[in-house]
Order: C-alpha cells, then sequence, then structure tokens
C-alpha cells in the first residue's frame, strides 16, 4: 500500500530501524461524537455593568475575528471598527450563534496549540457579545481598552524569502467550483536546497483572496514544461505533485508560523523545487483585477549545525467507502509505532468538501492517552495545528484517527482520491526522534 510505503521510507530516514508493517484496519460506521455545546451553562456577567466595547467586546473580536476580518483581511469588513460592528451586529450574532464563525478547528480542549486562543470561541464570549449587541452596544469608557495580542502570522527576520516568479489573477471559471480556484506555481528553491528549515510561513500577496495554501518540496526532474509555465496550472490537492509525497507545510489564516523546537530541523534536498498550491476565493467585487504574488519565508539552521531531522508523515485510509445518502459516515484507523520513541510537534488534518469531524489521539503503552485533534473540520479553514509541547509517541503506542463525512445529499458512493468530488482522510504528522 502506497501510504505504508511512505511512511516506512520517512521513518527509515528518522532512524535506521527494521521497519514493520503499520497496522491498518477499517471499522463500520461510528457514529462520531460532535461535543453540542448549545446546551452548555454559560456565565453572564453579573457585576451590574453590562458588556462595554472598550472593556469587553473589542478584545473578543481581535481575538477571534480579526485575523480575517480586517481591512484587506480574508473576511469581509474591519471587526476592530467599532462603527463597522455596530452596523454588522446581528448578521454577527447570527454567524456566531450557529457556530459558522469563527470557522471550525480543533478543539483547544484536546490539547494546548501555539495560537489556541484564536481558534475557538467559548460561549461566554459568545453570550457576552450578544449581550452587548442586546444593550444597545455601548461604547463605554477608551481608558478600560485592553491592548489586544495580534495574530502574528508572519515570520519575523527571515533569513530566505522565496516568492512566485509572476503576479497570478485568478479567474474563478471552475463551474464545479464558484468562486474557488486551486492553482500550484513551481518557486524557484535553488537557495534552500540542502538546508534546514527551521521556521516557515507564508508571505501573502493579495490577503483578501487566499484561503489556505499548501506547500510541497517536488523533484526538480519531475517537473514538466506545463508546470513550469509563468501562470501555473490547475490543481486540486496538488494534482500532479504527488499529494502525500511531497508535502511539507500547509496554512490557512490566522496560523502562526510553523516553528520547530531548537536543535531539530526539516531538511530540504538539493535538486527538489517548492509547489505553492494557492486556493484562491473569490471575495467580492472590491478584488476584481486584483492579483496575488505569494510565496514563504524561512528561518534556516546555520550551515553546518548538526539538527535532528523534523519529517511531515502522513497517516491515512484510503480504503473507506462513504455510502450514498449517509448523513455521518465515520472511517477510523489505527498507525502503530513499531519503530523507536518519537516526538510529535503538531498534526495537519485534511479532508475535501464531505468532511465534517476528525480525531487523533495516541493510545500509549500504560493505557493512558494523549488527544491530538478533536474537531469539527471545514475545507475552507484548514489548519496545522502545532502542540505548545511536543507529544511522546512511544514506541507500542498506537496513533488512533477518524474522520467523518455528511454524503447525506449525494447519490453515489465516495472513495479515496484526489478530485474534489472524491473524499481523502489525512493526518499529516510533524515529527522527531
Ligand atoms: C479564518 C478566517 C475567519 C475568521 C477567524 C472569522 N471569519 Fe467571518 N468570514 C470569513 C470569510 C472568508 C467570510 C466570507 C464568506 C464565507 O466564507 O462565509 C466570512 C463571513 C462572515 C460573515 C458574513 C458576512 C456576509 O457577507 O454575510 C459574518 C457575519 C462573519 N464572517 C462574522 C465573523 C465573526 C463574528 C467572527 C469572529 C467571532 C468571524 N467572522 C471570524 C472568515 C473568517
Amino acid at each position: 500500500m502506497r501510504l505504508q510505503s511512505i511512511i516506512v521510507a520517512l521513518f527509515s530516514v528518522l532512524a535506521a530501524t527494521a521497519c514493520t508493517s503499520s497496522n491498518m484496519k477499517e471499522t463500520a460506521p461510528q457514529s462520531a461524537q460532535p461535543t453540542d455545546d448549545s446546551g452548555a451553562d454559560a456565565t453572564t456577567a453579573t457585576d451590574g455593568s453590562g458588556p462595554t466595547w472598550h472593556r469587553d467586546v473589542a478584545p473578543i473580536l481581535s481575538t477571534q475575528c480579526a485575523r480575517c476580518h480586517y481591512d484587506g483581511g480574508l473576511g469581509p469588513a474591519d471587526f476592530t471598527d467599532l462603527d463597522t460592528v455596530r452596523a454588522l451586529a446581528p448578521a454577527m450574532v447570527g454567524a456566531m450563534e450557529d457556530r459558522l464563525m469563527p470557522p471550525p478547528a480543533s478543539d483547544p480542549g484536546c490539547q494546548d496549540y501555539s495560537g489556541s486562543e484564536h481558534l475557538v470561541m467559548s460561549d461566554e464570549d459568545r453570550e457576552r457579545f450578544a449581550s452587548w449587541v442586546a444593550a444597545d452596544m455601548p461604547e463605554g469608557d477608551p481608558t478600560d481598552a485592553v491592548p489586544a495580542e495580534p495574530v502574528k502570522d508572519t515570520l519575523e527576520d527571515p533569513d530566505l524569502v522565496l516568492m512566485m516568479d509572476n503576479p497570478y489573477l485568478p479567474a474563478f471559471t471552475d463551474p464545479a467550483n464558484p468562486g474557488n480556484e486551486y492553482r500550484c506555481f513551481v518557486i524557484d528553491a535553488t537557495e534552500l536546497g540542502g538546508r534546514n528549515i527551521r521556521a516557515m510561513a507564508p508571505v501573502l500577496g493579495a490577503n483578501q483572496m487566499v484561503h489556505h495554501i499548501v506547500l510541497f518540496s517536488v523533484p526538480s526532474s519531475t517537473l514538466t514544461e506545463d508546470m513550469l509555465a509563468p501562470g501555473g496550472w490547475d490543481c486540486i490537492d496538488g494534482q500532479n505533485v504527488g499529494t502525500a509525497d511531497g508535502m511539507i507545510s500547509a496554512w490557512a489564516p490566522g496560523m502562526l508560523p510553523i516553528e520547530f523546537p531548537e536543535g531539530t530541523g526539516m531538511h530540504f534536498e538539493a535538486d527538489h523545487q517548492l509547489v505553492v498550491q494557492m486556493h484562491y476565493f473569490y471575495g467580492g467585487s472590491s478584488t476584481d483585477g486584483t492579483s496575488d504574488q505569494s510565496g514563504y519565508a524561512f528561518h534556516l539552521v546555520p550551515e553546518g549545525e548538526p539538527v535532528t531531522p523534523v519529517l511531515l508523515a502522513p497517516a491515512g485510509n484510503f480504503s473507506f467507502e462513504i455510502p450514498a445518502g449517509a448523513a455521518e459516515y465515520t472511517v477510523e484507523d489505527t498507525f502503530e509505532n513499531n519503530y523507536v520513541p518519537l516526538k510529535l510537534l503538531g498534526v495537519f488534518p485534511h479532508m475535501h468538501d464531505l468532511g465534517t469531524w476528525f480525531n487523533a489521539r495516541i493510545r500509549h503503552t500504560d493505557g493512558s492517552e494523549t488527544c491530538l485533534v478533536d474537531g469539527a473540520y471545514s475545507f475552507d479553514n484548514q489548519m496545522t495545528y502545532q502542540f505548545r509541547e511536543p507529544i511522546v509517541f512511544d514506541s507500542g503506542d498506537v496513533l488512533d484517527f477518524s474522520c467523518t463525512w455528511d454524503n447525506s445529499e449525494g447519490t453515489e458512493p465516495v472513495r479515496w482520491g484526489e478530485r474534489t468530488n472524491e473524499e481523502m482522510c489525512f493526518f499529516f504528522t510533524f515529527l522527531t526522534l
């Protein structure tokens, strides 16, 4: 099986240890456990002085919404501006109550991620905002203002910045995907060849159109003339790149830079180039005629400094079949660490449009469990979750993972594949020794 050979190859890089097969098994459909917290009790401010913009609301919105809803950001309107928020408040309350915004993400109650505080909105915050709206949205005292910690999604003082050669104007002409376009571009990475990456983050051209980016390392010898054309090529899921083989990073708005611990680094092969898969999103007429020219910035490990390698290894299931009409179909799978003790630094769950829920956890040999990711899935908000502390994946430990899909509108069963009308179930994990 392809996945197994990939994992074996990766593990053999990590440690020259004899490799045994991964233990794949598919189980019957099981109900996922989406935690519906709508009935959970929440506390309301009872100090008699209701919420104000400066003291309560602005900090909530900066933390939960402003990573996308800022001037020039991916989401419409600037939610750090009081007048704007007053005008849009009913829609905002609705989007929060329907759990549409902020877009679904893994529950930080499962694991502590870098930037956890930006991912999931608490019931308390949701209710505080609603009660502020109900009380006619008082501004309050500007001296109460709480300085908000902005999301730092760019890399400071990069050692190397590699950009797309040319600006690209998305056409948004795919009838199967109105308002969305997936385009891949080769970026010359000669300068990155042979180096070890310590940290990386995208450099965005047109922020308001970039929904997510997946970054691949591709052998130069496999690049075709079509791929090297200035306008890039149409690609979903890195088609023609080899989805699982060369992926090195994935980004969505508001994500912090990927950073590996001191003493570790991700090696970039000398005869490889970068391919970026850009997911462009039509942000409304204000972006008509706007081109994008994005790229990636890197911190590099100084030459000659030894590192423990970091690898991005996919765990996945390829043999599922989601029945037509199934509203909630889950495939569960396992991957046992038959190798050396490893540490997990982060994980990137990946499905397509039908994906609704993902879960991954480690079952340790002593019977204890560590939750890695658990949350509602949105194709439009695909994130790499970086653990604040590395998680031990010891010899004998088992990675349990599951993907849940909704095919209730489908008239055909859906299986693994690279096209949007096919599905995937991947957990790409950053591993080190
Ligand atoms: C990860 C990025 C992101 C975050 C975080 C985010 N939004 Fe959005 N939001 C978007 C995008 C993109 C759209 C545009 C269309 C869509 O995908 O629905 C949008 C649309 C909206 C809309 C609908 C606007 C319309 O045109 O009807 C509202 C309301 C909204 N967001 C509120 C919020 C609130 C409130 C928060 C914070 C609690 C939030 N959003 C956080 C990306 C985001």
